[in-house]
């Protein structure tokens, strides 16, 4: 095994860690939802089949204190035999403020790429669209070559099934002032997924399995964006 397979392994079981999946899509939520599945609701409980993936992140990640995240859903119990609460937090002021920007992005451009729903073998095997706002339609549109704009958004919405009605997830890049890309993974009510080590919130400018990971899988020059290659 070479180095560079044995990174992206050790990427790759951090992404299955950090999943945990939170799914908010079978929530017993009294309505009220959204289909975006971006909201403002409370229907966080709703741990579905998130049972196997919150087991092989407790023992992949060995987090240290799952039970602080966790906070056994109560509810959850219900839906999935005892399965804890994925682990997953309020979100960061600057993060609320990304959750108001993206609220209608289902009603943006979808990238050809993501049409059909591909599954996402680096995002939990999920089902994915993934759409952009239109300061990166306005890019595209000039035919640039990367770095995208400020104000670039990119919504990945990660289904479990094709048919699922709500997204289990959603996986956001939004290009600050400063150039970095801004990450977060958040779940449809718009709580935060901790990291593989069930502490940090996978949400700012420095989430390292984010970066790393798309910086092996983007190709070079195209901004750490892996679906579409821009200025072709
Ligand atoms: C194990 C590798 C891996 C990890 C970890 C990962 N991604 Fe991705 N991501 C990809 C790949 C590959 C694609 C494009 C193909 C696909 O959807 O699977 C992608 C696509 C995306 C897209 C659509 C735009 C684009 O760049 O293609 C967004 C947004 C995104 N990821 C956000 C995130 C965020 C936020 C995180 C961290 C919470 C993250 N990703 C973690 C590999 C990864």
């Amino acid at each position: 095994m070479t180095s560079r397979k044995a990174f992206l392994g050790v990427l790759c079981i951090c992404a299955v860690a950090l999943s945990a999946c939170g799914t908010d899509d079978n929530a017993k939520s009294t309505g009220g939802d959204n289909d975006a599945g971006v909201g403002t609701d409370t229907s966080a409980a709703g741990a579905d089949a998130g049972a196997a993936d919150a087991g092989a992140s407790s023992s992949g990640g060995g987090s240290a204190d799952a039970g602080s995240g966790s906070a056994d859903a109560g509810s959850g119990a219900a839906d999935a035999g005892g399965s804890k609460m994925p682990p997953n937090t309020a979100p960061s002021a600057e993060t609320k403020k990304l959750w108001a920007l993206i609220t209608d992005y289902a009603k943006w451009t979808e990238f050809n790429e993501t049409k059909k729903m591909p599954q996402s073998k680096s995002h939990q095997n999920m089902f994915v669209h993934a759409y952009y706002n239109k300061v990166v339609a306005d890019f595209i549109k000039t035919g640039k070559k990367p770095p995208l704009p400020e104000g670039s958004i990119l919504v990945k919405a990660n289904f479990k099934t094709k048919d699922a009605p709500k997204p289990a997830a959603l996986t956001v890049m939004h290009k600050l002032k400063s150039g970095k890309w801004y990450w977060l993974k958040a779940m449809g009510n718009g709580n935060v997924f901790l990291g593989p080590d069930g502490k940090t919130p996978a949400e700012g400018t420095t989430v390292k399995t984010c970066i790393g990971c798309h910086t092996n899988m983007a190709p070079s020059g195209n901004d750490l964006v892996a679906t579409h290659v821009f200025g072709k």
